[in-house]
């Protein structure tokens, strides 16, 4: 089984929305995800801001638009053994990737990864900017670029074998 964890700060915007969108293309593709299934997905936060809550209402409204449910997810905050547990880590921008690298375990870190290494048709776009504070524009740019850092990463691992 290959383990796929997405993080971002909050785990209420763009972590969720990955969750969402990458599970919703594996589903598409005819691949169930889950404990009894050959894929596990799951995100969290660096942050504690928010542990319990549903995604942010403007997340989940766009993410409905593309027929993309959001509303059974809730935040939780990465753990210890999350490192332990996956086998790709996925930040979504270089803040995450160092609030991870301080509390991952030294023979674990190769596991954490820029999630939009692996987009596609995204040149210059390096990270999945934060949206917290700015309006609809700004999360539909970010939920444009979080599709394509998804597709990027489906594509990747059946380049892997991992599909
Ligand atoms: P996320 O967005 O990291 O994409 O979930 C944020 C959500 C909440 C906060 C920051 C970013 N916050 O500071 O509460």
């Amino acid at each position: 089984m290959i383990k796929i964890l997405f993080v971002c700060l909050g785990n209420i915007c763009r972590s969720p929305t990955a969750e969402g969108v990458f599970r919703y293309k594996l589903n598409k593709a005819g691949i169930r995800d889950g404990y009894l299934e050959n894929i596990f997905i799951d995100s969290a936060g660096t942050g504690a801001y928010h542990v319990g809550g549903k995604p942010d209402s403007r997340s989940q409204e766009i993410a409905l638009k593309y027929g993309v449910n959001l509303d059974d997810l809730r935040a939780r905050k990465v753990t210890r053994q999350d490192f332990l547990d996956f086998n790709y880590i996925l930040a979504m921008d270089r803040e995450n990737v160092r609030n991870l690298t301080t509390i991952c375990p030294p023979d674990q870190q190769h596991k954490i990864k820029l999630f939009m290494e692996y987009a596609e048709k995204c040149p210059g776009i390096t990270e999945v900017p934060d949206p917290y504070g700015s309006g609809a524009d700004e999360f539909e740019r970010v939920y444009d670029i979080i599709d394509r850092g998804c597709s990027g990463f489906l594509k990747y691992l059946y380049m892997h074998d991992h599909l």
